[in-house]
């Protein structure tokens, strides 16, 4: 924690929570269980992030791209988001964290979906942090999803094309409301956005490490937001200016 300058925190981190497969090939075990022991990250990343004073965590938890993996695999991660939601909103009323969530959640199986929503409903008071889980989700899908209701809205006449710029089309965003991530880091060793935030990231910090998900924990953590207060975001200007 020493290394960490509270008045320089990320207001908003998002992390590819990537490698749980691989932990669990590393341990001679299935992939469903890399999944389940990755669980156990999440619990603690959103227990440091909320006792640092994060305002927004967004958890890369399921990619549209994901509906693609082995149907078991597919079933397996709907049973872990309904066990966490089963599980953890109780936590989040204590720790007076809002749920969130963000991608196209319809296409959730029914069951998951009605969980998702009951806790989001439950918690939606709550004002200590967000805790942003990107489900189903992807960067492109979203961006081609605000450009059909900006256009559905355009053709009823609710707004003009003039009246299009970045404000605008970020309020059509799923994220809509969130400020862009200050961070984003990806665990799992790959160095790739794997469709995630792609708008909102414009100018988001980047922090790869090769450690694997379920192995993540509360030093890893602090080591990347040490890292993001040493970097200098000059968002296009020179270092003179800032
Ligand atoms: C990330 O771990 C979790 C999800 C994508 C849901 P992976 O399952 O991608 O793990 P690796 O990349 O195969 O190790
Ligand atoms: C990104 O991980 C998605 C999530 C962590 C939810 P993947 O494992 O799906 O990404 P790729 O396929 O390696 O790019
Ligand atoms: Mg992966």
């Amino acid at each position: 924690m020493s290394d960490i300058d509270p008045e320089k925190l990320p207001k908003h981190i998002a992390i590819i929570m990537d490698g749980n497969g691989r932990w669990a090939k590393g341990h001679a075990l299935k992939r469903a269980l890399g999944h389940r022991k990755g669980v156990e990250s999440v619990r603690t990343v959103v227990e440091i992030c909320r006792k640092t004073g994060i305002d927004v965590l967004t958890l890369y938890a399921f990619s549209m791209e994901n509906w693609f993996r082995p149907h078991e695999e597919v079933s397996a991660l709907m049973k872990l988001l309904a066990e966490f939601l089963d599980g953890e909103v109780q936590e989040m009323m204590d720790q007076d964290i809002k749920l969130m969530a963000t991608g196209k959640i319809d296409s959730l199986e029914p069951a998951v979906l009605r969980k998702l929503k009951g806790a989001m409903e439950k918690t939606s008071g709550n004002r200590g942090m967000v805790l942003n889980l990107a489900l189903s989700y992807g960067g492109r899908e979203e961006i081609a999803m605000a450009a059909r209701k900006i256009l559905s809205d355009g053709l009823s006449g609710k707004i003009k094309a003039d009246d299009v710029d970045e404000a605008l089309f970020q309020s059509y965003l799923y994220t809509s409301g969130l400020p862009d991530p200050d961070l984003l880091i990806r665990t799992g060793g790959e160095h790739r956005i794997s469709n995630f935030l792609l708008f909102q990231s414009a100018y988001t910090e980047l922090y790869f490490t090769s450690t694997l998900w379920p192995d993540f924990r509360e030093e890893d953590l602090l080591e990347a937001i040490a890292h993001y207060q040493k970097r200098e975001r000059r968002f296009g200007r020179i270092s003179e200016q800032l």
